[in-house]
Formats: C-alpha cells, structure tokens, sequence
C-alpha cells in the first residue's frame, strides 16, 4: 500500500517538477549570485526579469560574457567575460547582436558626437531594463537633455504618420485573414516594409527621414489598394451572398402561397 501511495505521489508531482525546471534552469550561476548582492549589483537581476531581452532568452552572459555554469570561474577573463562597457563603448557592445541599427548609428550625428558626449543606446533604451523600441521613445524628457526638443518633435511627427498608417493596414489584414481570406503574401510584404521603415529612425537625418518615409507611404499604398480590392469582394460577396437568401425566402413563400391555393381548391 505504501508503495502505491508512493508511485500516486510521484505521479501527481512529476508535471510539478516538469513546470519548476524551465524556471530553474534560466537561473545560471550569474543570476544566482547576483540577486543575493545589494545595490549596483543585485539590482541588474530585477530590471533584466522585465525586459524584452528576457522575455527572447538574452541572458547576463549573453551580454557580459562568462561562463554561467562556473559558480567560481564565472567572471575570468579565459571564460570569455567581458564586464561592463563604459560609455563610448556601448554602441559595439550592443551592436554585436544589433547590427544594422549600429551601422545606422555609426553613421549618425548622434554616432559621430559619441565621444564628445552624443547619446547612445543606454541612454535611450535603458540598460538592463530595455523595453520594445517604438516612437513613444522620442519624447521631451529624454530628447530635450542636449539640443532643443523641436527638432526631435519633427522626427517624431514625420514617422507617426506612417506608423499610424502601418497599424491600420495590419489591422485590416488581421480582419480578412479572420473571414478566411489567404493574406499570406500581404502579411509578409508589410512585415517587411514595416522592419526597414523601423530601422530609419537612427539616421536621426530629417532629410533622409522625409525622403524614405514618402517612399514608403507610396509602397504602402499599393498595399492598401490589394486590401481595398480585397474588402470590397468581400463586400460583394456579402450582397451576392444577401441577394441569394432573399431569392431562396421568397422562392419559399411562393411555394407556400401556391401550396396554400391548391388545398384550398381541393
Ligand atoms: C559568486 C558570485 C558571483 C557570480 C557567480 C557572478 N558574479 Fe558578477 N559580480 C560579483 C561581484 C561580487 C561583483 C563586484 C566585484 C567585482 O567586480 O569583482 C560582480 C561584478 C559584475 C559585473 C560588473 C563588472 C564591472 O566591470 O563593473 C558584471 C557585469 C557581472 N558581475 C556580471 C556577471 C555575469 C555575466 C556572471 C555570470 C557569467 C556573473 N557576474 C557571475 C559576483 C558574482
Ligand atoms: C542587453 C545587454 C545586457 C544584459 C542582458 C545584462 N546587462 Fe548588465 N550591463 C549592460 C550594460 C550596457 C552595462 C553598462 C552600464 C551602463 O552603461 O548603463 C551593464 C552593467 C552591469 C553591471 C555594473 C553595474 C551597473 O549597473 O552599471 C552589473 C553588475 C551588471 N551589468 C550585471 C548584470 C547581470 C547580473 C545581468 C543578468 C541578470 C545583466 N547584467 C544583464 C548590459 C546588459
Ligand atoms: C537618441 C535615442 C536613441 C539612440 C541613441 C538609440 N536608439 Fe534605438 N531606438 C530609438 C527609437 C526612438 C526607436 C523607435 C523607432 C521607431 O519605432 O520607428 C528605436 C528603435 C530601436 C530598435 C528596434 C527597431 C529595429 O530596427 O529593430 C532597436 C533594436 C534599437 N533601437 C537598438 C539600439 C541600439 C543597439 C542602439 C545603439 C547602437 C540604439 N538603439 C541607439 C532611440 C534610440
Ligand atoms: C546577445 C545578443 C544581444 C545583445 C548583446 C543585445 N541585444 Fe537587444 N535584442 C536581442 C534579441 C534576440 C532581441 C529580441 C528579438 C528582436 O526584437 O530583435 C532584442 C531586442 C531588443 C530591442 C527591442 C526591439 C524591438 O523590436 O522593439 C531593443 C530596443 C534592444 N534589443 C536594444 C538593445 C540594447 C540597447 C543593447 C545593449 C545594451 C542590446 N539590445 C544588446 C539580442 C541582443
Ligand atoms: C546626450 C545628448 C543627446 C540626446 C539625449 C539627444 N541628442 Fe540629438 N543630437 C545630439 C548631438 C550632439 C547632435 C549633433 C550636433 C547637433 O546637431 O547639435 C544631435 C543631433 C540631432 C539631430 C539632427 C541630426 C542632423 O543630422 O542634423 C536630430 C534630428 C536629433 N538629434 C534628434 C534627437 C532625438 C529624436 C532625441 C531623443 C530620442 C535626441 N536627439 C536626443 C545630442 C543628443
């Protein structure tokens, strides 16, 4: 009987351990002895937990370097860590995963101002707490700490128009796949005018901005024509499909009526 109980208790906690594990096995030895540290130390491991990079499995080592497996050896140089970069260099830590936007960046008046004091990533984005980037991060508070926020503001203002526009087309396109129309080639157009369009932002060159941002709108439009074309075969689908019923109901009361008419005859 005990080892009946036993083998129950196994199995009512093995999807248990099944849901622990994952959780245990994100917890490298980094994490471990870092959320025991106070301050500067310890604090990374809280604002790390909320951010976009957790959430795609970009752990402490992915960025500092070490080897998260070595409680003692974690921090040695020989296991590849690196530490924390100071200011100026950022940019290429950062855009060892990110490489297009730091070519952008290199290329940038923020970029070339780096050693004088230009903004850089960290500055913007955060550091352990790096959130999705979207327009809402050209604001006054952090644009306004070196030039005049005016500037910022027409950035802003040129890429809100198409960003607005790029929401409603993926709206739309959500709507029709929903009804079972095949968006597939649409879906994939926009995605990827819609990563391009995103990467404009680091030129911060209002010139270019303005340029490509027209370009884009123009090709944007020939993807709102296919949607347009599509919603209204939809809708004449819907009016085919209304003015079918109507026929099969009056078809129905005809019958009725001279059904009616023949018994009443009779
Ligand atoms: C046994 C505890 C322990 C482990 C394991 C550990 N750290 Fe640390 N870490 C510390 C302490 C203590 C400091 C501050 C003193 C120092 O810099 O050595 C520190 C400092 C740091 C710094 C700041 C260094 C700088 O240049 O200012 C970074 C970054 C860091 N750790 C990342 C990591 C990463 C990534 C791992 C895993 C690969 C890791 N740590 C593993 C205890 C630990
Ligand atoms: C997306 C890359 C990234 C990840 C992931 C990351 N760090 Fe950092 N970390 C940085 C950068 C950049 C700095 C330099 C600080 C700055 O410029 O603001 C830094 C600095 C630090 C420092 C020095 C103290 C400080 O705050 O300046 C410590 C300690 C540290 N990180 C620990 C960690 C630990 C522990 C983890 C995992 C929980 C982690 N980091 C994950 C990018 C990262
Ligand atoms: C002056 C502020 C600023 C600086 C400096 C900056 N960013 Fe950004 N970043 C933004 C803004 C604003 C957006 C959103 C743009 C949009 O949605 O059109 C963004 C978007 C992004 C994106 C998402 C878009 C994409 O193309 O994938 C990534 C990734 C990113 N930044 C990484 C970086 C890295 C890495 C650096 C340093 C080399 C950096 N950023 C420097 C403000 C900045
Ligand atoms: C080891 C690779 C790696 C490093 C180093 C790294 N990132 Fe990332 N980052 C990623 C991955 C993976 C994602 C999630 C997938 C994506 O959106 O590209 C991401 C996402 C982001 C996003 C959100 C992108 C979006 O679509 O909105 C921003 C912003 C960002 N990172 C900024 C930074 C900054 C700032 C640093 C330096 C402090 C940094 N990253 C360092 C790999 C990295
Ligand atoms: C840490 C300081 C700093 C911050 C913060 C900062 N900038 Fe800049 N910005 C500069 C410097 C330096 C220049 C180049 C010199 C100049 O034109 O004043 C510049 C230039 C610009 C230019 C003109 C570029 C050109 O090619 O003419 C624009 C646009 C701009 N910034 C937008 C922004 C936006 C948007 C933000 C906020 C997301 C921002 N800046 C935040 C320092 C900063």
């Amino acid at each position: 009987m005990k080892r009946v109980q036993s083998v129950c208790l196994a199995l009512l906690f093995t999807p248990l351990l099944f849901w622990v594990a994952p959780v245990m096995a994100e917890d490298t030895v980094c994490i471990q002895c870092h959320s025991g540290q106070e301050g500067l130390l310890g604090k990374p491991v809280e604002l790390w937990r909320g951010s976009v990079h957790a959430a795609n499995g970009i752990s402490c080592h992915d960025c500092h370097g070490g080897d998260p497996t070595d409680f003692a050896m974690a921090m040695s140089p020989e296991r590849g860590f690196i530490g924390a970069p100071d200011y100026v260099a950022v940019p290429e830590f950062c855009g060892r995963c990110h490489l297009g936007v730091k070519e952008d960046y290199q290329g940038s008046a923020h970029g070339r101002a780096l050693a004088a004091g230009g903004p850089q990533c960290v500055l913007c984005h955060g550091n352990h707490e790096v959130q999705l980037a979207s327009i809402e991060l050209i604001n006054e508070e952090s644009c306004s700490r070196c030039h005049e926020y005016e500037r910022a503001a027409v950035v802003k203002q040129t890429i809100n128009g198409t960003e607005v526009t790029l929401h409603r087309l993926e709206r739309s396109v959500a709507a029709l796949h929903r009804v079972g129309i095949d968006m597939r080639r649409i879906k994939e157009d926009l995605f990827a005018k819609r990563n391009s369009f995103r990467r404009l932002f680091h030129t911060v060159e209002l010139e270019k901005i303005k340029n490509q941002t027209a370009e884009f709108n123009q090709s944007l439009l020939k993807i709102k024509q296919q949607i347009d074309d599509h919603e209204s075969e939809l809708g004449q689908r819907k009016i085919v499909g209304g003015v079918i019923v109507l026929l099969l109901l009056l078809g129905g009361c005809i019958a009725l009526l001279i059904r009616k008419s023949y018994h009443e005859e009779e």
